[in-house]
């Protein structure tokens, strides 16, 4: 079989040579304004008690909300938002939410909103966090 370079920067990877799930993780800042950014790298840890783990980024707007909030919604794309979310980054704030053309909606039980546009959520709260160079693990 032909074999492809891994290289260990994964900013060469293009595509992700580790394929997974793409979500829109959704915040609230202090003062309840809202955030959403696409993460990528998520994961179930334990099934009982249910938790999952994100790697974030340290001077994130969404790492920065949940240390503040302690909470974030998981909002799961289908294909026809694949494509607006992987360009939504190009905007910051509430710009990167309107000019995606995606709505927001209270959650139930946490202090976040969620994406009215997206086919499943998780209201999560935060258990843990751990600094890893430049990664947040949350
Ligand atoms: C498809 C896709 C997946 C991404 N996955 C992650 C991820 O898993 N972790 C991360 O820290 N950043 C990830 N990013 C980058 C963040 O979304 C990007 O840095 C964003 O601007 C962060 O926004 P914020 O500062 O408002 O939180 C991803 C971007 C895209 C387009």
């Amino acid at each position: 079989m032909k074999k492809v370079n891994y290289p260990i920067d994964k900013k060469k990877w293009s595509p992700s040579l580790i394929p997974g799930v793409i979500t829109l993780i959704s915040t609230n800042g202090l003062k309840g304004n809202p955030n959403i950014a696409p993460k990528s790298r998520i994961q179930m840890v334990p099934f009982d008690p249910s938790i999952l783990i994100f790697s974030g980024s340290k001077n994130g707007t969404t790492e920065k909300n949940i240390n503040k909030t302690n909470c974030f919604g998981v909002n799961f794309i289908d294909s026809s938002l694949a494509s607006i979310t992987y360009n939504c980054i190009q905007w910051y704030g509430r710009d990167r939410i309107t000019k995606a053309g995606l709505s927001l909606t209270k959650a139930e039980k946490i202090n976040a909103p969620l994406i009215n546009e997206c086919k499943a959520h998780l209201e999560c709260k935060l258990v843990d966090t751990k600094e890893i160079g430049s990664g947040y693990p949350n």
